[in-house]
Order: C-alpha cells, then sequence, then structure tokens
C-alpha cells in the first residue's frame, strides 16, 4: 500500500515542490486547492495527469468543507498543512482573512482529525516571522535565532502564525497527537510568488534585460538616461514606442533576511514526520543578507555592478511594522533530522535569474 498524504495549500511554492518530494517517493498525493475564478494549478500542471496525484476542492476557513475532505480519506498517514495567506504586507491590509486562513485554518484541520479520529502525522507551516524583533546571542556576539529564542509577532500574519504554532503545540501534549512544526525561515526560488521581495527583483531584471535587448543594446550608463521613475535609451527618445521602462520600486532595503531554497525546505517537512516522536525544528541556511545584498547579487548576475538609478524606493512597500533582521540556527534539525541545505544565497540567485531570464527569452521569441 502506498503511503498516502494530504497537502493542503498544494497550489503554492511550497505545496508544489512537496508534491514533487512525495510523488518521486512513491506516495499517493491529495492536494487541497480552493475555488478560484481562474485556473490556480499552474505550479502543479505537470502533476494533473498523474494517477498518483488527485485535486480535492476545499478551503481551511470551512471546517466542514476540511471534515468532509478528511472524511474521504480517513486513512490517511500524513498531512501537511501549508495552505495561508502568506504575504505579511498584504495580512496589514486584511488582518481578518489572514487571521481566518493562517491561524484559524490550521485549527480546523487538528480539530477535525481530532473529531474524526484520524491517526496520521501532522505538519504546521510555521514561520521565523514569528521571532519578529526578538533574538538570541551567541557567544561571540552573533544574533541569530533557534527554537528557543521567544517570539515577539510584528505583523497580523505572525501573531496568527504563533496561534497555530501554539495549537499544534496543544494537540500534541493534550490528545497525544504527531504533531510537528517547521519554523522555516524565508525560501525562495523559480517557484516564488512574483510580490515576495526576491521574485519581485528577479523578474524585473529580466523583464529590463529583454526591454534592452529590443532595442539591441545592453546595459550601459552612457546610452541610458534617469527620469525619476523611468529609465530611458538616449538614442531613442524622440520616436520609439517603448523607449521607456518603470524603475524598479521597492521598499526597505535595510532589512535583512535568511534566504534558502524552497526544494531544499520541503525534504525537512517531510523528514520532520518520519521521525519517531514529534517536534519543532527551525530550519534555515544560517546566513543572512539585506535586501540591498540580494540587489548586488541579483543585478550582478546580469553584470550590472550600480543599480542605484535603475531602483526607486516607494513608501507604498514599507510596513507599518518591519522585521529587521531573521538569521537561523538549525543546529537542531542537523543533529536530529540530518538536514542541512544545498543552496546558498549565490546558487539561489542563480536558479531564479536563470528561470526568468529563460521565461523571458521564451515569451520573445
Ligand atoms: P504560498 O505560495 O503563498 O502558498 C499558499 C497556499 O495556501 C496556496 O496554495 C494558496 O492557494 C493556499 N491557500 C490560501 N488560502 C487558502 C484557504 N482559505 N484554503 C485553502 N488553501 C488556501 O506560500 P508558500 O511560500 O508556499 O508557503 C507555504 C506555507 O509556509 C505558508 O503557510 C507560509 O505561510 C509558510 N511559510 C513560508 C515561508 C516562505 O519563505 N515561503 C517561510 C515560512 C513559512 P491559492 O493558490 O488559491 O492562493
Ligand atoms: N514583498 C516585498 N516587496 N518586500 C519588500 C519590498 C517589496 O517591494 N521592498 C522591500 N521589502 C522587504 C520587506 O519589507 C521585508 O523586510 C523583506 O523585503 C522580505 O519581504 P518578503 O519577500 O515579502 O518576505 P517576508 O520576510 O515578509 O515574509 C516571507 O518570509 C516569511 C518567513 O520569514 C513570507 O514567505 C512569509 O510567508 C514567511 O513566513
Amino acid at each position: 500500500m502506498k503511503t498516502k498524504a494530504i497537502i493542503f495549500g498544494v497550489t503554492g511554492q511550497d505545496g508544489s515542490h512537496l508534491t514533487d518530494l512525495l510523488l518521486s517517493k512513491n506516495y499517493e498525493v491529495i492536494g487541497v486547492a480552493r475555488r478560484c475564478s481562474v485556473d490556480t494549478t499552474e505550479r502543479i500542471k505537470d502533476r494533473l495527469e498523474c494517477p498518483h496525484f488527485h485535486l480535492a476542492e476545499g478551503d481551511i476557513t470551512d471546517a466542514h468543507s476540511v471534515i468532509g475532505i478528511l472524511k474521504e480519506n480517513d486513512d490517511v498517514d500524513e498531512v501537511y498543512n501549508l495552505a495561508a495567506q502568506s504575504h505579511v504586507g498584504i495580512s496589514f491590509k486584511q488582518p481578518g482573512l489572514t487571521w481566518d486562513i493562517t491561524g484559524k485554518g490550521c485549527l480546523n484541520i487538528l480539530q477535525s482529525l481530532v473529531d474524526l479520529e484520524i491517526d496520521c502525522r501532522f505538519y504546521q507551516a510555521s514561520s521565523s516571522e514569528m521571532f519578529g524583533d526578538s533574538y538570541s546571542v551567541d557567544k561571540d556576539g552573533k544574533k541569530y535565532q533557534d527554537e528557543n529564542t521567544k517570539f515577539l509577532p510584528q505583523s497580523p500574519y505572525a501573531i496568527a502564525k504563533v496561534a497555530a504554532h501554539y495549537m499544534v503545540r496543544l494537540f500534541r501534549e493534550a490528545y497525544g497527537m504527531h504533531a510537528s512544526a517547521g519554523i522555516l525561515f524565508n525560501h525562495e526560488g523559480e517557484r516564488r510568488g512574483e510580490n515576495f521581495v526576491t521574485r519581485k527583483i528577479t523578474r524585473w531584471i529580466s523583464g529590463y534585460c529583454s526591454w534592452l535587448d529590443r532595442f539591441h543594446t545592453s546595459h550601459n550608463e552612457n546610452i541610458l538616461a534617469f527620469g525619476k521613475d523611468e529609465i530611458y535609451i538616449r538614442s531613442r527618445l524622440d520616436n520609439d514606442e517603448g523607449f521607456e521602462y518603470p524603475k524598479l520600486r521597492l521598499g526597505n532595503l535595510d532589512a535583512c533576511r535568511d534566504w534558502g531554497y524552497a526544494g531544499d525546505y520541503v525534504e525537512a517537512m517531510w523528514a520532520m514526520l518520519q521521525q519517531e516522536h514529534p517536534d519543532d525544528y527551525v530550519i534555515c541556511t544560517g546566513q543572512t543578507h539585506s535586501v540591498r545584498e540580494f540587489l548586488d547579487y541579483a543585478f550582478g548576475y546580469v553584470g550590472v555592478t550600480d543599480w542605484s538609478n535603475l531602483v526607486t524606493i516607494d513608501p507604498e512597500f514599507y510596513r507599518p511594522a518591519e522585521v529587521d533582521y531573521l538569521c537561523g540556527n538549525a543546529s537542531k534539525a542537523k543533529n536530529r533530522l540530518g538536514w542541512v541545505p544545498k543552496y546558498g544565497l549565490e546558487e539561489l540567485v542563480q536558479t531564479m535569474m536563470e528561470h526568468d531570464l529563460d521565461v523571458n527569452l521564451q515569451s520573445v521569441s
């Protein structure tokens, strides 16, 4: 008999990577996707025809829908809750919705599993955002976050994640559930949503490169002119359509994040559920970089060393409260799960840039 898993949030970045991983391990996978007026299955489109993959329609804010899916699959071995309103900035504008999905959605799944007496293992997608402004300091004075660092959440998203995280601990202790939480630091890649800062940057750069290509030119300060919000090609100023390109608009460039590759991180999720005992684990690279440094790497990939004229700061992308510094310590995951990340920032940027440049090339040709 195949091991059976349910993935809530299957259409997202992590859901698609986890689907690939579990199918490669010979699982039967039920992916839960919510109804939407447009198709949201782009990231899993190659899996839809696979006989061991099945889509189920459901919404984790609706307990009836969660119960229906679990009842139909009460022989499930592993349940992964990756579903969330996962954008921190948006959580300030839609705090109620974020609470319902990111916080209460987790409770809906946990309580349904208990009520239906389903004996399975459960994974919750917790987040380094839960640490917010908090950190520990090691003997060399380096700031870091691990499983013992206290939470000081700085957004409606992070508060919802903390509530879900404590709910997992409660169900583990109160009902003896095999429920684990991965406290994952930022992880990115070629499937990352387009409004997260790394992907916004790599997509913009690839668009900019293909705009220059249209004019058979490359980035060279001497042939470009810079307005407040646009970039122009000097020789084309008067006559050509499309001679201007909007600058990359960003918010806070000084925030530091511990960025890893999503494909690496879903392996840690799976490994947690293979342990005899449930637990919480920090998953990260242990390296932190500012958004500014990410820009250096990404622009550097296409040979641009000074990007200051290409980027404009737009207060629209500032958040009412910011998390300034995240840098994890994944020693526990390394010791207990044998998990270590394969990608550093350089490999991550390379993967994302290669992909986005390639996509732009295909759309032009
Ligand atoms: P993502 O790309 O935004 O995916 C979120 C998924 O949740 C999507 O499939 C989305 O479906 C689904 N979803 C949203 N509301 C739902 C609802 N009411 N019912 C059912 N499904 C719903 O996020 P991700 O980057 O893959 O992250 C996966 C999980 O890890 C999230 O819980 C996120 O908060 C957490 N996390 C992510 C990171 C990171 O850096 N990526 C770090 C720490 C924790 P639609 O396609 O219909 O929108
Ligand atoms: N999104 C975005 N857009 N962020 C920007 C921008 C911009 O234009 N300009 C600067 N930033 C800054 C944000 O203020 C933040 O400090 C940093 O870039 C990273 O922002 P995001 O990429 O949106 O990620 P996040 O760190 O807020 O949240 C992600 O990681 C969490 C784990 O720490 C999400 O994936 C969360 O779901 C996840 O839990």
